[in-house]
């Protein structure tokens, strides 16, 4: 059943559009990615959709720009990392080489710097571009371990670090399917080498399991309605068709003043459903949590590892993963004599996360919603 290999589940909430309450986070600091949508920030977002009329023959349009991807908080995650000459550090979302080629550079030809995507477009853009001293590595950051020990590499005593999501680029190609207002093949895999695709997806889903998905992975109240529109209008195959699919169920769901009130009268409609999408193809959440502990085992004492999230699913995995970390014993609280002998692994470094200010959140949209966690590996 789909909803075990995506790893959702049922959410009483959907379509009654009651109650959100099991998506929310209760975070102590939630006033930053109340709107978690933000890999889609960069995206023209205009109310006045042309949804009947998207032409769906177009095929794949070239980039409509060169807008470079600009690094989220760059110098606050090099301060938390600690950069140090001679030490290894890992970039393991590469990307565009923002933070990958500042770590270099600021820790010199002394340091080991291993940048790890799992786009393989993203490593051959950076071929050629890094010093001699960064090894470049396409894989899924959930596999860390595995590829670095492969190398001989076993341990990390500088850092490792990740910037969550998806890049400009990404975004700005329209035959990467991750874009809603550039018609594509509704691809939507980060590592186009393997994996299923968003059309796979889509056309073959149960349609409950289909709702689940966007309800949990988008936080969309529609959901149900969206996913028994998609599940009517099959086959789909490219974004433009998704795209006006739920931009029309929207529109008959959402009236004016819900949108008003809830900040949904700027968005596109069919952010939330993309986003859903994009994290279930890429089983996102999935590969964080694997990628946090193994991250964590490699780290030699004294080795950083900072986390820069963009959406509160990832976010609360985060948090909840440092704490879970940094606590040395698990016993009931009434027993007298800890038997669990759980040590503390982690100091947490961030109490509480650091957002961008609000000269970047005006530079780069982008930023608006990054939460920026770090804690520090125990001996
Ligand atoms: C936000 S971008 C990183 C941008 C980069 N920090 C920069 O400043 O140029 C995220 C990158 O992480 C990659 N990525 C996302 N999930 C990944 C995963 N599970 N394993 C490896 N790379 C991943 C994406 O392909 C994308 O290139």
């Amino acid at each position: 059943m789909r909803a075990k290999r995506t790893g959702v589940r049922h959410g009483d909430g959907v379509d009654g559009g009651e109650s959100l309450d099991d998506v929310d986070d209760s975070d102590d600091d939630d006033s930053v990615q109340t709107d978690n949508l933000s890999d889609y920030d960069n995206e023209d977002s205009s109310s006045d959709f042309h949804v009947e009329t998207i032409d769906l023959s177009s095929g794949i349009e070239s980039r409509p720009d060169n807008r470079p991807h600009i690094p989220v908080m760059l110098e606050e995650t090099l301060g938390l990392l600690n950069l140090q000459p001679g030490k290894t550090y890992v970039d393991a979302t590469a990307g565009a080489g923002g933070h990958l080629l500042r770590i270099a550079s600021d820790t010199g030809s002394t340091s080991t710097v291993y940048g790890i995507d799992r786009d393989l477009s993203a490593i051959e853009r950076l071929q050629g571009l890094v010093p001699d001293n960064v090894k470049l590595i396409h894989s899924n950051y959930s596999e860390i371990r595995e590829k670095l020990n492969e190398l001989g590499v076993h341990t990390i005593d500088g850092g490792i670090m990740a910037d969550l999501g998806v890049s400009s680029m990404q975004l700005d190609e329209a035959h990467r399917g991750f874009s809603f207002m550039r018609n594509g093949p509704l691809d939507m895999r980060m590592d186009q080498s393997r994996g299923e695709t968003a059309e796979n997806l889509l056309n073959t889903i149960d349609e409950r399991d289909l709702a689940d998905i966007i309800f949990r992975y988008g936080e969309e109240r529609f959901a149900r309605r969206i996913a028994r529109d998609i599940v009517q209008h099959r086959p789909i195959k490219t974004t433009g068709q998704l795209s006006a699919i739920v931009a029309n169920t929207l529109r008959k769901s959402q009236k004016p003043k819900y949108k008003r009130d809830h900040g949904e009268a700027s968005k596109h409609p069919a952010t939330r459903t993309f986003q859903a999408i994009r994290i279930a193809v890429n089983q996102e959440l999935q590969c964080l949590e694997k990628f946090l502990e193994d991250a964590l085992s490699m780290l030699a004492p004294g080795g950083r590892l900072v986390v820069l999230t963009f959406h509160s699913l990832e976010d609360r995995l985060v948090k909840q993963f440092l704490r879970s970390a940094a606590m040395s014993c698990v016993c009931p609280p009434r027993q007298p004599l800890c038997t669990c002998n759980k040590k503390s692994q982690l100091l947490i470094i961030t109490r509480k996360p650091l957002v961008a200010g609000a000269e970047e959140v005006l530079a780069n949209v982008r930023s608006r919603s990054a939460k920026l966690r770090a804690g520090q590996k125990l001996d």
